[in-house]
Order: structure tokens, then sequence, then C-alpha cells
């Protein structure tokens, strides 16, 4: 009995010790479950750097990286607007530089970039990186930065021939649109105007306006005329005008901005300064607009625009194009410029893999 009590006293502690290191198994195998894994692909990590309320599932791997070096001007906004705005969600975007060496491509924006270079991402780029030029000013606007002429595979600019081509676009329906609604009209000239600083190319426009004025009264909103114009007022002012003024701050090909899309948008008639008619007719229809080159000088096209004022027909007219054409509204709170930019950026970098060679930013640029 001695011996068979010992034998099963034995069997018992076995058991016990076995039944303890199951458990331990079980513990460690636990405790291995709650410890933070290996770090995850950057690909999975990106949702908390788009600060979205609420999580998303882990997304496709073979989406490509895009990161935004610096933030244009420090306008920041969540990545997720993309998808909100643009139903844009082709790549996955990220201000986090520790991703660096798995983007895809990496979008850099001119302005910000110092003149020592030194901001710029580091060396050796990876292979398959491809760096994107960002860039919205007009030639006249831009710092000839020494350096970064060959550094760059993509441009991203308002100008048809860059390669991620930034426009507002009109669009073409098949079916007529819904009859058009003149807003109320309480105001003949309007000009929302706050940069007067000649360095940046105003002159020309300072100068017509000057002429213009003598023959015609202009509502001025923004800060030349003193106060500054709240966001929220820009459409309904806007809309309130026979004509507004869409003068651009300088003179260039295809440099033919937010200021003409805002009357067209919302019903006003924009009168253009800025390149030649036949590259306005490229984006608009030909009777949708007034060109100040349609007049021999300002006088002649202030009188012009008081004869519209009281016929109402000929006014009308400027409106045809609408039946099958439409304009949409740009996002106009001051620091959602940016916002296309990057989004369009992410959506080209989504469906875009070709192999491209940098070529001199400057001597496309500037000729
Ligand atoms: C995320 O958003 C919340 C509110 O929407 C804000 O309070 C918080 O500062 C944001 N965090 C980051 C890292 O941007
Ligand atoms: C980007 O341009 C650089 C400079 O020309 C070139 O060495 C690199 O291979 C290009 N990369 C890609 C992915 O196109």
């Amino acid at each position: 009995m001695i011996s068979s009590s010992r034998t099963h006293k034995a069997f018992l502690i076995a058991t016990c010790w076995l039944a303890g290191f199951g458990m331990c198994l079980l513990f460690l195998q636990h405790i291995l479950q709650d410890c933070p894994s290996p770090p995850n692909p950057p690909y999975l990590g990106l949702e908390s750097h788009s600060n979205s309320s609420n999580p998303t599932p882990p997304t496709q791997p073979e989406k490509p990286i895009l990161l935004l070096w610096v933030w244009p001007e420090n306008y920041r906004f969540d990545f997720s607007d993309c998808k909100t705005f643009y139903n844009i969600e082709g790549c996955h975007l990220t201000d986090d530089r520790n991703i660096y060496p798995q983007a895809d491509a990496v979008l850099i924006f001119h302005k910000a970039i110092s003149w020592d270079l030194s901001n710029l991402p580091p060396s050796p780029r990876p292979v398959f990186q491809r760096w994107i030029w960002f860039h919205v000013e007009s030639p006249t606007n831009t710092h000839k930065i020494p350096g970064l002429e060959n550094l760059f595979n993509l441009t991203l600019s308002y100008r048809r021939d860059a390669d991620i081509t930034i426009r507002n676009l009109l669009t073409v329906n098949k079916n007529p649109n819904k009859e058009f609604v003149l807003p109320k009209k309480d105001k003949l000239v309007c000009w929302f105007v706050s940069n007067t600083n000649p360095s940046t190319g105003t002159g020309t426009r300072m100068q017509y306006y000057g002429e213009f004025k003598k023959h015609i009264t202009v509502n001025i909103f923004g800060s030349m005329s003193g106060t500054r114009m709240k966001d929220e007022d820009y459409y309904p002012i806007m809309a309130s005008c026979k004509f507004y003024l869409s003068f651009e701050n300088s003179v260039h090909k295809d440099y033919i901005t937010e200021k003409f899309n805002g009357p067209l948008a919302v019903g006003t008639v924009p009168v253009v300064l800025g390149p030649q008619r036949e590259n306005y007719e490229q984006f608009a229809p030909a009777d949708s607009f007034i060109h100040i080159n349609d007049f021999p000088d300002p006088a002649a096209l202030a009188q012009y625009l008081l004869q519209l004022d009281k016929d109402d027909e000929a006014y009308r007219r400027y409106f045809n194009w609408r039946k099958h054409v439409s304009a949409k509204p740009h996002l106009v709170i001051w620091n959602q410029e940016f916002i296309p930019y990057i989004c369009h950026a992410c959506e080209y970098i989504g469906n875009h893999r070709e192999y491209k060679q940098a070529h001199d930013i400057y001597k496309w640029y500037f000729s």
C-alpha cells in the first residue's frame, strides 16, 4: 500500500506539474497575445495619422503610400477629407516622416523648401520613390531656389502640361441641366481683393482698375477695402453682383484660378484679366465670360457693362451655356486651399506607377 500510495502521490505531483505547465502555457499564450505585436507594416498604421473618429478596418496593402513632406502654410486637414470631398482613397496619405523609406512618392511643397535645401528628404532616395514638385503660384511668384532642377519626377500644378494638373473644370452633361435661376442681383460690379503688393505682379490689374473705376462703381471686398471678408460670405456676396472682376495677380498661360471659377459656379459673369481669351476658352464656353481684351480700353468695358445693366435679355445670354455645362463651387474656407492638390496627388499616385525621370522643372516652368 505504501508503495502504491507513493506511486499515487508521484502520479498526482506529475499531473499537477503537467497541469501547471499547461496553465503556464495558456497563460504565456495569453500574455503573448496581449503583448504589442511586432510593428505593423507601415501601410497598416496610417489610419492613426488621419485622426478619423471611427477606426477603419485594415486596408489593402497594395495601396501606394504618398508622404506629405510638409504641410503647405501649415494648413492641416484630416486626410479622410479626400474621401469625403472627392471620393479619393487610392493611396495611403501620411505626414509621418518615419514612413519615408517605404513611401512610393513624396509630395514636396515648393514654397516650404529652404534656400540651402536642408529641409528636403534625406539621401539616398529609395530607388522606387518618386518626388512630386507641388507648386500653385504663377512663374512671377516663384522663387528659383537653386539645386532643385533635376530632383522631381513629377509636377503638380494648375498647368495643363503638368504631370498632375489641378483645376476647377467645368463638366458637360448629356441631359440638359434644370432651368437656371439667376440669383438676385443688387450690385453691378464686384471685386474681392486683398493682394495689392506690386512685387507679386499685381501692377497690371491695379493700373487697369485705376482707369476702370473712373467710369463705373466697383464694390470692393477683402482687405483692400479695409475689412476682411468672412469665408461664408464669399458665395452669397459674389452671387449678388452682376459682374465679378476675375483679375489674376499675374498674367501667365493657364493661370486662371478660382477667381474665375467662383462667379461661374454661382451665376455671376466673370470679367477676366489674365491670359489671352483663347486660353480661357480652353476651359469655359466663349459666351460665359467677358475678357478685358474684347475692349479697346477700360472706359469702353465700363460702358458695355452699364449697357448690359439696362438690357436684361442681353445679360441673360451670358448664362445660356449653363444648359449643358456646369461649374462646381470650390472650397473657400481659408485653410482648405491645398486639400484638392493633396487629394488629387493621392489619386494620381494610386493610379500611376510608371517610371519617370526627373526633368528640369525651371526650364519647363519658366519657358
Ligand atoms: C484628433 O481630433 C480631435 C478632435 O477631432 C482633436 O482634439 C485632436 O487634437 C486630434 N488629434 C491629432 C493628433 O490631430
Ligand atoms: C526619379 O528621378 C530620378 C532622377 O532623374 C531618377 O534617378 C529616379 O530613378 C526616378 N525614379 C522613378 C521611380 O521614376
